[in-house]
Formats: structure tokens, C-alpha cells, sequence
């Protein structure tokens, strides 16, 4: 099975989260984008969704499923996602298609977060592929510098701008040990708005496709 295949059947395996009457969070990247189009067969049983990027945004309209505003909201059911690395403590990195800020508040509102991925986001020890951080524009320069304290290699994103008009800085050369610290301290500094490690808030489920089949771990 090809990669994008692998996506494609976690993305309609996770329709069986979904409850019908609710409104569904929804993520961002290509494995999301096969979840959308699973949630479309579902669509006049749901009552919408709320989406964490602009393109998730567009795909869903296009689709005739209803956005919502998340400030319309007190609860989400679930929120589906893909990540960059998962680990077996259902920690992740996201953010690869830089919409980390709008996911990680979206899935802070859920009480369900489903993580969808194809089996080569598994890994031990996040930290291969380099951690997304949305800084604003003028703290670029004083951020990079403090990751470079924390032992990290950040690179600037060229030519993206994020759905919240920052910058991204992608931190090569980590190896997490410590998530849930990391994700603190980079969050603490001035100008981040948000560090692309879901360590605090890690996934509930995880459904991980593999050559024989999804794979569903409950955290
Ligand atoms: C978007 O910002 C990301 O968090 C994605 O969820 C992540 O990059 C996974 O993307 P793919 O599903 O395209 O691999």
C-alpha cells in the first residue's frame, strides 16, 4: 500500500468516532483532508464542524458541511487529526502544515482527541522531524536564538505566512526527552504563540495504518 493509501483508510476509520447530532473538530494536512472526505457521507447527520485551518475551512464548504465559529461553541465531541510523530505515550509533534496554533486550541476544546497517521509517524523519541514553533514576525530573530540555547537548529519557514498572519521556525536537531517540559519552557518564551509539541494534551485514540490493517491504541 502507498503512503497516501495508508492515510486514506485511517481517514475513513475514524468516521466511527463521530457521533451523529454533534458538531466534529476538524484537522489540517492530507491525512485530515481523507477524514473530510469520509465526513462528507456523514454530513446531513452531523450539525458541522470547526475547523483548524483556512484550507480545512475551504474543503468542508465545498463538501456542504456547515463551519462553525469556535466562540459559537461550548464542547466539541472529537477532534481528528493527523500528526508528524506519535509516540507510544500518544504524544505528538504537529504543525508541519502550520496550522499548529488553530489545532492545538481546537483539540484543547474537544474532549476527544483521535489521532490519525500512517504508520511512519510512529516513532520512540520525538524530535527527527524538526518541531514547528509560530512565533510573531518581530520576535523571529531573539526566539531562534533562545532555541539554540535549548540545544535546537532552527530553521526559518520561507515563504509562509500562518492562517494567524506569524512565522514558523522549524527546530532541527532535538530529541525530546521530555515533552511536556519542552513544550513549557518554548511556550514561556516572549513571541512564541504556540510550540507544535501536543504533550500536555497528547491524543486519546490513535489509529495508525499499517500494510496489514489500522491499528487502534487507547491511550
Ligand atoms: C498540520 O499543521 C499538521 O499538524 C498535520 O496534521 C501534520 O503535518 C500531518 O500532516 P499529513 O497528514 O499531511 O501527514
Amino acid at each position: 500500500m502507498t503512503q497516501d493509501e495508508l492515510k486514506k483508510a485511517v481517514g475513513w476509520a475514524a468516521l466511527q468516532y463521530v457521533e451523529p447530532g454533534t458538531i466534529v473538530g476538524v484537522g489540517t494536512g492530507s491525512t485530515a483532508a481523507h477524514f473530510i472526505d469520509a465526513l462528507s457521507t456523514m454530513k446531513n447527520q452531523i450539525e458541522g464542524a470547526v475547523s483548524s485551518s483556512e484550507a480545512s475551512t475551504e474543503k468542508l464548504k465545498a463538501l456542504g458541511i456547515h463551519i462553525f465559529d469556535l466562540n459559537e461553541i461550548d464542547e466539541l465531541s472529537v477532534y481528528v487529526d493527523g500528526a508528524d510523530e506519535i509516540n507510544p505515550q500518544m504524544q505528538m509533534i504537529k504543525g508541519g502544515g502550520a496550522a499548529l496554533t488553530r489545532e492545538k486550541i481546537v483539540a484543547a476544546v474537544a474532549k476527544k482527541f483521535v489521532c490519525i497517521a500512517d504508520a511512519s509517524k510512529e516513532v520512540d523519541v520525538l524530535g527527527h522531524f524538526p518541531l514547528p514553533v509560530e512565533v510573531i514576525p518581530m520576535a523571529r530573530s531573539y526566539v531562534a536564538r533562545e532555541l539554540v540555547k535549548l540545544g535546537g537548529l532552527p530553521e526559518y519557514r520561507q515563504n509562509v505566512i500562518t492562517d494567524n498572519g506569524n512565522i514558523i521556525l522549524d527546530v532541527h536537531n532535538l530529541r525530546i526527552l521530555d515533552p511536556i517540559k519542552l513544550e513549557k519552557t518554548i511556550n514561556a518564551l516572549p513571541g512564541v504563540v504556540t510550540v507544535g509539541l501536543f504533550a500536555g494534551r497528547g491524543a486519546d485514540v490513535a489509529l495508525i495504518g499499517t500494510a496489514e490493517g489500522v491499528k487502534t491504541i487507547v491511550k
